[in-house]
């Protein structure tokens, strides 16, 4: 089963609309490299815009909420980010679990509504550093997969995105083997929940990945690609990373 290699880049709150000549350049540049899907997620405010500067290309949304329209003052619901012109969306992200307190099930409704509306889904788990030292990553990890991930969906429109919260901004990467050992055991739980479906779900690696590091850990067992925060804010940083996913 071969896996197209998939890197996303997450602009959280960060891109005004003079950033969209970036966001040309960046797709521009994947062009090169018609191997690997390149997605951008910038604030909601830029996605029209995003969408209509780069048609064709694949614009996403940062989170939404898991109804499909109703009184939520400030929410954006999925329908309204196809209808912006985003083909897929993050839910799960930690910056979300820890600083909105989504909780697993909250995730879970949030990719149904998501994939309900048409889109594709990027699903964040990861733990924090103290599971980490505690040696109980795996565990607390696979207990969101459980927990959030839905249970039935396109696999060819799902991937999860293992991003380590203590990785995330601070320049810090788990050792290759320790990415490989989790995205193993995350493969492994899909397997057993989902089957040979389980073959077609990308999983990617997140948190502190730059042009320097990309090719080892993109190149770890069972990493389809990576989710990028800081370094793809700019195709000159951005850009080696998908080179580096050519190359694998
Ligand atoms: P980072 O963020 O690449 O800046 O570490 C990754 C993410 O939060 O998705």
């Amino acid at each position: 089963m071969t896996r197209r290699k998939y890197v996303v880049g997450n602009w959280k709150m960060n891109g005004l609309k003079s950033a969209l000549g970036e966001a040309r350049s960046i797709f521009a540049a994947a062009d090169a490299h018609p191997g690997v899907d390149v997605a951008l997620c910038p604030p909601f405010t830029l996605i029209g815009a995003m969408a209509a500067t780069a048609p064709g290309k694949a614009v996403g949304g940062q989170d939404c909420h898991s109804a499909a329209s109703g009184a939520f003052t400030g929410s954006v619901a999925a329908p309204m980010l196809a209808d912006a012109g985003a083909s897929l969306v993050i839910v799960g992200h930690s910056e979300r679990r820890e600083g909105f307190g989504e909780r697993d099930a909250d995730i879970r409704a949030k990719a149904q509504a998501a994939l309900a509306a048409g889109l594709s889904v990027i699903l964040c788990v990861g733990e924090p550093q103290g599971v980490r030292e505690s040696g109980g990553a795996i565990a607390y990890v696979l207990a969101q997969v459980e927990g959030s991930v839905p249970d039935s969906f396109d696999p060819q429109r799902f991937a999860i995105a293992y991003e380590p919260i203590w990785a995330i901004g601070t320049g810090l990467v788990p050792t290759v083997a320790d990415v490989a050992a989790m995205h193993g055991a995350i493969r492994g739980a899909l397997r057993e929940r989902f089957g040979d479906a389980a073959e077609s779900i990308r999983i990617l690696y997140g948190g502190s990945v730059n042009g320097d590091n990309a090719a080892e850990l993109l190149g770890a067992g069972d990493v389809d690609g990576a989710l990028v925060g800081g370094a793809s804010l700019t195709a000159a940083k951005f850009v080696p990373i998908i080179a580096a996913a050519a190359g694998l």
